[in-house]
């Protein structure tokens, strides 16, 4: 945990301790703090000793799943400081030497919290610059998914997976795990030969011969954009500076799907200024993923799922695309800023679609997230979690992965809108474009944003104060009055087909045989009309609506896990072995969370849940397990 509350370089070295000319002499200049960051999830204490560059040498085993590396940490530190501290978790640490010497030095593991692992203290010398750690990963490594041929497409070779954010890169280096501190990082790593390693970094486009593969990121990053993967990987480009990386029997499929990538590039750098990580490339992972995406600098991560065949589910793309900007360039400064990252994308997100799409087709993603965000307010309340509908968050002691609702996505969008709507998008897209310009690459907290904003919107365009509409979203509870009402056109079509249900018409009669009163619907539409289904569906009902609608034929997993929360509801047992199959060889935790957190409501569900589960287990990442033990209710 660690407090900066020096304004300035100059007031740093008056009032933190560094003691004169002597020991500055042989570090580089500490960067500009000129923010105070209370970060609750780390060990650090930077105003000591502060990391700039990791050098890291690593070796991959899959035999034994784990990682055997060296962590070379070049470091500032304060002219008197005596240690340094680092964040690790299950690290097995064999031995700490400083700068030339090999001579080992003491360090001292402390005690492991259950969500932010051991500190390790490192004793340095006056004139320390690097500590070299030499380390195994633990047995649980939780950012680390090691996967078994078998869950590959290719089914032959293993793979690996890192999945850092939120404080999870303490469990594969040890480093200062808070999104306040950068650093730049150059990496060798050896893999099996018949396995290509990518990272959050320059990247290889082919196997190298010999398994070894060099890396450099130049630009300073957190520690939760640290990223590794290692697997039988092939490259395709897209553009000069755009490509995807997948398994061998899917690239044909995500080059399709992703085909206008260099257009979302272009589309995100006219709205709010250059792509400032040189290449883009994206990473097509395995099933297991636990997430969507992960916007790792220049090698997006991002799921199966998107893979629909039809580019209907990339607005997943134009978000963690937009991370190049909010979250990369200017990051939360800590994970109760956590909003300031995901609300700013989302708004991002949705003007790239509107660029590309059209307005109707941005309000198609906006009307769902609302739908989204007012359950998950009501739910959150309902269950007595009021404080965490507020954007600005309080998770210490808790696992910052409490903080991943709908509420710093959507609640953190509709503001952002909120504000646009009010100063008008020119003023507003000129100040969020400056906002990205002036603070690329330092960290911002909420209460800085909104001195910010004060000063960049309000007072700069003689804008009338606007702090009590800042206080109701930031700091309090639930959702505004005065909030904006999205509205998209190709939802009434939709609306009337559900209209003509409730209003007692035949669903075969509806549709027709050939499915015509959808006329072409895409998947957004599909997915308003299955959220939107009337309740207490009849058996024959499901029957009917799935024989004349396909559901669950659907490739387009947003549409499956749709229909499968109704196959739950509606306990209806022909759907069952398909919602099996789909939970056990999906790892995405936002299908998983919502189809047994809905399965569990009734005895025979809770049965029915536990058993697939049981099967399903061994195939998810930590991130997805550590969220359904606890739903479920199981010890690990
Ligand atoms: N950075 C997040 C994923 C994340 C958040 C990982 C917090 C760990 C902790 C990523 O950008 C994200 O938001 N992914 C979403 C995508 C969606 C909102 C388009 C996901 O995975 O569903
Ligand atoms: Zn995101």
């Amino acid at each position: 945990m660690y407090l900066i509350t020096c304004a300035a370089i100059a007031l740093f070295f008056a009032g933190c301790g560094f003691s004169g000319s002597k020991e500055n002499n042989n570090r580089k200049m500490i960067e500009k703090q000129d923010v105070t960051v209370h970060d609750v999830h780390t060990y650090a204490k930077p105003e000591e000793a502060v990391v700039k560059h990791l050098d890291w040498e690593a070796e991959v085993d899959f035999e034994h799943k784990r990682i055997k590396a060296k962590a070379s940490l070049t470091i500032d530190k304060a002219g008197d400081a005596k240690y340094i501290i680092l964040d690790t978790k299950g690290l097995r640490i064999e031995k700490v030497a400083l700068d030339d010497s090999p001579r080992q030095v003491t360090f001292t593991l402390g005690d492991r919290d259950q969500w932010l692992g051991s500190p390790l203290m490192i004793n340095l010398e006056p004139n320390t610059s690097v500590v070299h750690v030499h380390y195994t990963t633990g047995d649980s490594a939780e950012a680390l998914q090691w996967l078994a041929p078998r869950q590959t497409s290719g089914g032959k070779y293993p793979f690996l997976f890192t999945q850092s954010q939120a404080i999870l890169a303490r469990s594969w280096v040890p480093i200062q795990d808070s999104p306040g501190i950068r650093f730049t990082y150059t990496a060798k790593v050896k893999v099996p030969k018949e396995l290509m390693a990518l990272m959050s970094a320059e990247n290889p486009t082919e196997k190298s011969a010999d398994g070894l593969y060099s890396f450099t990121m130049n630009q300073p990053i957190p520690a939760y954009l640290l990223a590794l993967s290692v697997g039988d990987l092939a490259f395709q480009p897209i553009s000069d500076r755009t490509g995807v990386y997948a398994e061998h029997a899917v690239i044909d499929k995500a080059v399709y799907e992703f085909g206008e990538l260099e257009e979302m590039v272009q589309a995100a750098e006219s709205l709010y200024g250059p792509y400032r990580w040189d290449r883009y490339d994206l990473l097509v992972l395995p099933p297991s993923f636990p997430f969507g995406g992960m916007e790792n600098p220049r090698l997006t991560f991002a799921t199966p799922t998107i893979l629909a065949g039809d580019r209907s589910l990339t607005s997943l793309v134009a978000h963690e695309l937009a991370h190049s900007w909010s979250g990369n360039l200017v990051t939360n400064g800590t994970w109760n800023d956590f909003w300031l990252n995901e609300g700013f994308t989302v708004y991002f997100e949705h003007r790239i679609m509107e660029k590309l799409y059209g307005r109707d087709y941005s309000e198609m993603l906006a009307s769902l997230a609302m739908q989204d965000l007012k359950k998950e307010v009501d739910g959150m309340i309902k269950e007595g979690n009021g404080p965490d509908t507020r954007l600005k968050l309080d998770l210490e002691g808790r696992n910052p992965d409490d903080g991943v609702t709908s509420i710093a996505y959507d609640k953190g969008y509709f503001f952002l809108r909120q504000l646009e709507e009010s100063t008008g998008r020119e003023v507003f897209d000129s100040f969020l474009k400056k906002y990205f310009t002036d603070n690329a690459f330092k960290v911002m907290t909420t209460e800085m944003f909104v001195t910010y904003l004060n000063e960049h919107l309000i007072s700069k365009n003689g804008l009338k104060p606007m702090e009590d509409i800042f206080r109701q979203w930031i700091y309090e509870e639930g959702l505004p009055e005065e909030k904006p009402v999205p509205l998209s056109g190709r939802f009434d079509s939709v609306n009337q087909v559900l209209e003509l249900w409730t209003g007692g018409a035949k669903i075969k009669d509806i549709f027709l045989d050939d499915g015509a009163g959808a006329d072409g619907w895409s998947t957004h539409q599909w997915l308003h009309f299955l959220r939107h289904l009337p309740e207490g569906l009849t058996v024959e009902q499901m029957k009917t609506l799935d024989e004349h609608l396909q559901f669950s034929e659907s490739g387009n997993s947003e549409i499956l896990a749709a229909w499968f929360s109704h196959v739950v509801r509606h306990e209806y047992e022909p759907g069952y072995s398909q919602l099996e199959q789909f939970l056990v060889n999906t790892g995405r935790r936002k299908f998983l969370m919502p189809l047994y957190s809905e399965m569990i409501k009734t005895g025979d569900g809770k049965k029915r849940a536990l058993e697939i589960y049981k099967k399903a287990r061994p195939n998810y990442h930590f991130v997805s397990t550590n969220s359904i033990d606890a739903l479920l209710n199981v010890t690990p």
